[in-house]
């Protein structure tokens, strides 16, 4: 049987591409709305023609049929800081469903952890697809996980990868510690997130303070009737320096005031 690879591989390469266009998109809407993002990050393959004849022939699977029976020939990956985030990219999904995707599967590895240890949660869907003036429906699978999940995928695949799928069983009950550690600091770091939101926000208002500060002496600046200019960029420097965020508070307060009269 002949294949041309590269052509019949081109729809999954676009697929692709456009998915993690899509959910770097959902990313962007949250910082636009001045949200924090339940994604981090997002990263999509394709499998290699190696790869897919091996899974092939491991699974008894016809070449010619490989393409459409393997769902994870497009793949895509969403990596979260936490993982109530998870729940939140599983909803965004599930919202999708049936509008420009359709869930085939979900396959839920974080409550129920492979013997390995793998944690994640797959979703499988079908994207549609228009190349070469043909539709066509292509399978692909969604991997979300958090950043501590995905370390530990990561090295356990590459390690599996070296040993030919035949990891001593040495190797493996380390690995299972691993895991274990990497559960353990997804708790710890749920339990902190609550403090991390807070002073994620304490951050960016300090930030849009500072903006205003600035901008305020900007527009003294501009005005032809104050003097002293630069003992208000001092006076701010100092502040600054201090670090008190009430004192810079009271400081744009009186930014704020000194405009006020002199645009009057
Ligand atoms: P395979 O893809 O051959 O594993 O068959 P499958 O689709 O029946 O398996 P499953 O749905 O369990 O896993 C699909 C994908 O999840 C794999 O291709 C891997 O990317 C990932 N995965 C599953 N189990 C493990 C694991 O134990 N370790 C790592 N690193 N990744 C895993
Ligand atoms: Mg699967």
């Amino acid at each position: 049987m002949l294949l041309d690879w590269k052509q019949a591989l081109l729809p999954y390469e676009q697929a692709v591409d456009e998915l993690v266009i899509k959910f770097k998109g959902i990313k962007r809407e949250y910082y636009t709305a001045n949200m924090i993002s339940p994604i981090e990050d997002v990263t999509g393959r394709v499998k290699t023609v190696a790869s897919i004849i091996e899974k092939a022939n491991r699974r008894n699977i016809p070449l010619d049929k490989a393409l459409d029976v393997l769902e994870d020939i497009a793949g895509i990956r969403i990596i979260c800081r936490f993982v109530d985030d998870i729940q939140e990219v599983i909803e965004l999904i599930r919202k999708r469903d049936g509008k420009d995707m359709e869930i085939l599967e979900e396959e839920d590895y974080i409550t129920n952890t492979k013997t390995s240890g793998y944690r994640s949660y797959h979703i499988t869907i079908s994207y549609p697809m228009f190349v070469q003036g043909e539709y066509k429906k292509i399978k692909c699978e969604l991997q979300i996980r958090t950043l501590a999940m995905n370390f530990w995928a990561t090295i356990e695949h590459s390690l599996r990868y070296k040993f030919d799928r035949n990891v001593p069983s040495e190797i493996k009950n380390r690995l299972k510690v691993c895991a274990e550690a990497a559960y353990k600091l997804d708790e710890e770091m749920d339990k902190i997130k609550d403090e991390l939101m807070e002073s994620q926000q304490f951050m960016e208002s300090r930030e849009q303070l500072i903006n205003k500060i600035i901008h305020n002496i900007h527009e003294l600046y501009n005005s032809p009737n104050v003097k002293n200019k630069n003992e208000y960029n001092y006076q701010f420097i100092n502040l600054y320096q201090e670090g008190n965020i009430d004192k810079l508070r009271e400081f744009n307060a009186e930014l704020e005031t000194l405009l006020k009269d002199i645009g009057e």
